[in-house]
Formats: structure tokens, C-alpha cells, sequence
């Protein structure tokens, strides 16, 4: 099955599984359409920056696919097989499989060597539902973040952010968090997402990871100044309305 999904007018085609088993992978995640509004401005408008971005935890890799749309290398992981077969099959439907390449990944286990402080950008939408999450999430964003990089984890207002921020902490990461209240996409409704931006140093921020900064600081603030507007209770949840 394909789903196709229209962040910011462009057409993001997700390979999906053909039976819906309940798993948690194969769900079309509301933090995962705001990661990917947030990355996906237009078309290859970071085409030229050649950034390398990791996902964590990508499920059927709405974050990861519009990242690479956007114009970035990323690698999508997960630690579901079934979930990297599909994502490699959506980078060959959106013509980026020279530019994503999906890699089983659990984030609980050492990093490969090859990935080490290797990325500008991390992402990660909905992956801290399970507070046993927070220190190894941490753990591998300070492994395979570049000095001058950044990590961007949407979480759609569960309970275990202010633990992941602690665990950052503790790395002497930096953490800085937004909390949205009624956050609207046109894909989706979240009555409260925290999107948390980690960073090596502040200071050392490279231009390019900057341009992206720049983009979500714009993002937030616009969400941030929508968020008094009435909201469509219907459409409010943790998983896109299919
Ligand atoms: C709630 S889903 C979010 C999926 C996707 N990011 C999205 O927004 O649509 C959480 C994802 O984290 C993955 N996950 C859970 N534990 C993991 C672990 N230890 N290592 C890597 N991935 C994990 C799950 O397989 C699932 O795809």
C-alpha cells in the first residue's frame, strides 16, 4: 500500500504496510507531520548545504523522506526490519534513494563507528513515549552529532520530555524547549507538543545548521500565534486521521 501525504504542496509518498497489526512503526505519527513541516519548507531548499541527517526511531519515515526532499543525506532508522524495508522503498517511489539510505538502528545499543559525530542534523518525532527512551536517545544524539549541529525532537506533549531534557543535561548537551499549546498543521492537530532543539555548543553553530534553525524558530513562532484559534476536536490525537 502507498499513502501519499502533502507537506507544504509537495507529495510525499510513504510505502505502508499491507495490513494494519496495530505495531507502532506503521502508524502515520502527528509529531512525525510536524517534524516534517517543519524540514520541509519546499523542494531542495537546503539542496546546496549537503547536511547529514540522522532519524531515530523513523516508523514509515514521513520525517526522514521530506528531510530528504528538503535536500538533505539522511539516513532513517528504526529498530523495526519491517519499518527500514518500507522507508527504502519511499526513498525509490520519491527518486531520493541515492539520498536516503534506511539503516536498522537501536538506539539502545553502540553506535557504528561510521556514524560518529558524523551528522549536522538529528531528528526524531514521537520517540520518547517510554521514559526508558530519554537516557539513550541523549546518549546517541551526543554520539553522532557534529560540533555545530543540531538535534530536533518533536514530541506530541507526552510525559517523559522533561526527563530527556535532564538526560541531555547530564551530557553537558544544551536543550532548549518549546511548548505549543493547540498546534495546527494542515495534516494534523496536537493539543500540546514540546519541540526540543539539543545542541554540542551553541556558539559553534554552523551556517547551514543555522539556516534550518532559522526555518524552525519561524515555524514555532507561527504555531506559537495560531494557537488561540478554535480547533477542530475531531481531528486532535497522537496519529494522523487515515
Ligand atoms: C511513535 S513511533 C514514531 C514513528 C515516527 N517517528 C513518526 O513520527 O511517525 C516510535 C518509533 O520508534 C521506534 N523505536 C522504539 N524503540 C526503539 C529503539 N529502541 N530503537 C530504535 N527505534 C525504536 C518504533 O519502532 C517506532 O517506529
Amino acid at each position: 500500500m502507498i499513502s501519499r501525504v502533502e507537506v507544504n504542496e509537495v507529495c510525499v509518498f510513504l510505502a505502508r504496510p499491507e495490513h494494519e497489526d496495530g505495531a507502532v512503526w506503521n502508524k502515520l505519527w502527528g509529531a512525525g507531520a510536524v517534524l516534517a513541516d517543519m524540514m520541509l519548507l519546499e523542494k531542495d531548499w537546503l539542496e546546496d548545504h549537503r547536511l547529514h541527517c540522522l532519524e531515530l526511531g523513523a516508523g514509515v519515515g514521513l520525517g526522514g523522506v521530506s528531510a530528504c526532499l528538503a535536500g538533505l543525506q539522511v539516513v532513517a532508522s528504526d529498530h523495526v526490519q519491517n519499518a527500514v524495508d518500507l522507508i527504502q522503498q519511499s526513498a525509490e517511489l520519491n527518486h531520493i534513494d541515492g539520498r536516503l539510505q534506511a539503516q536498522r538502528f537501536n538506539w539502545n545499543d553502540e553506535l557504528p563507528r561510521e556514524w560518529k559525530e558524523t551528522f549536522e542534523l538529528v531528528i526524531g518525532a514521537d520517540i520518547l513515549y517510554m521514559a526508558m527512551a530519554c537516557a539513550p536517545v541523549a546518549r546517541t544524539i551526543q554520539k553522532a552529532l557534529k560540533i555545530g549541529g543540531l538535534a530536533v525532537i518533536v514530541d506530541p506533549g507526552r510525559s517523559n520530555v522533561e526527563q530527556f531534557e535532564s538526560a541531555c543535561l547530564e551530557l553537558q548537551l544544551d536543550v532548549q524547549t518549546c511548548t505549543i499549546k493547540n498546534l495546527n498543521t494542515p495534516l494534523c492537530t496536537l493539543k500540546r507538543c514540546h519541540i526540543v532543539l539539543v545542541r554540542k555548543d551553541k556558539d559553534s553553530t554552523t551556517v547551514a545548521v543555522k539556516k534550518v534553525l532559522e526555518r524552525i524558530q519561524n515555524q514555532i513562532e507561527l504555531y506559537q500565534r495560531k494557537s488561540d484559534q478554535l480547533v477542530d476536536e475531531k481531528s486532535l490525537g497522537f496519529c494522523l486521521k487515515e
